[in-house]
């Protein structure tokens, strides 16, 4: 039996495209899951897929980073029920898209604030409402856990804007959030080091989906190993960081990009 059997793993925005792979990653490690987003369809949606291969316990609840009395209420849920909360994973953000319709919008020269404030409110305030709320539970643990921030290769360099086509540009508050989420990944990590809470980051390249085939090439020329990511391609890091066998390591970013920071 394996030793991580009766911990729980809290994983934020899991219904998306890197949450469903959060969630794989650590049902293989045998974590049981608190899989949260504000897309309730696709928490069920995802539950029902992830039960078929795997017997863990996943709970599934409806919780809005961006506002505090929802994380409240899923901490207490978690005390209440006297959950021993070791992981969490802070995946949700927005991140726009690229399209014709919000092109003008991402603009600098169009700045929105309200836009931004949006944006802000999930990739930074919502990490730090979810620290403060889970981090604070997971401080009380006998042996701490591991808070997993994910960044991109945002957090490290800036966005190269004639990758994409039709004037579209990737909005200033990305750059912001995933660089300020490495600020505050090294201030976690030393918040709660005497109480073995470890805080590290990932940073993941782009991973293929339905982008613009243009956009897929030029992307391609910019990663020295020629291709974008397949979604599957972050379990392990997760996995590494949720274990013990990264006890040693806090404070960190690993970059998973195809090595396209160091052209
Ligand atoms: N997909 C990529 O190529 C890529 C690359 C680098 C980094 N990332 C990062 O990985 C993480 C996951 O990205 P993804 O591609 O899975 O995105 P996604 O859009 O597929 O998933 C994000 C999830 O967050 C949820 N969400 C939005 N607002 C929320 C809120 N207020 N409260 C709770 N949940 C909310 C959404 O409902 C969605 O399910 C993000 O932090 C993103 O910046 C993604």
């Amino acid at each position: 039996m394996k030793k991580y059997k009766k911990k729980f793993a809290l994983i934020t925005g899991a219904s998306g495209l890197l949450g469903e792979q959060h969630s794989i990653a650590l049902l293989e490690e045998n974590f049981n899951l608190i899989i949260t987003d504000i897309d309730y369809f696709g928490l069920n949606r995802l539950k029902k897929k992830l039960q078929i291969k795997f017997k863990n316990k996943i709970i599934i609840k409806k919780m809005d980073v961006s506002k505090e009395s929802s994380i409240q209420n899923v901490a207490n849920f978690i005390k209440k029920n006297k959950i021993n909360l070791t992981v969490l994973v802070n995946n949700a953000a927005l991140d726009a898209k690229v399209s014709k319709n919000i092109k003008k919008k991402n603009n600098l020269e169009n700045f929105d604030y309200k836009f931004f404030i949006k944006e802000f409110n999930v990739g930074l305030l919502g990490v730090i409402f979810s620290v403060k709320h889970f981090g604070k539970l997971i401080s009380k643990n006998k042996n701490g856990g591991s808070i997993i921030n994910i960044g991109s290769d945002l957090s490290v360099i800036a966005p190269n804007h004639s990758i994409y086509q039709d004037g579209y540009k990737k909005p200033i508050s990305y750059s912001i959030i995933k660089h300020g989420l490495l600020g505050l990944t090294k201030y976690i990590a030393t918040y709660w080091p005497d109480k073995k809470v470890r805080c590290n980051m990932i940073s993941p390249g782009p991973i293929l989906q339905k982008q613009p085939i243009k956009l897929i090439k030029n992307l391609k020329k910019m990663i020295p190993l020629g291709r974008l990511a397949n979604k599957s391609e972050y379990r392990s890091a997760i996995k590494f960081l949720s274990l013990d066998e990264s006890s040693y390591i806090t404070g960190q970013n690993l970059i998973i990009d195809g090595g396209r920071t160091v052209w």
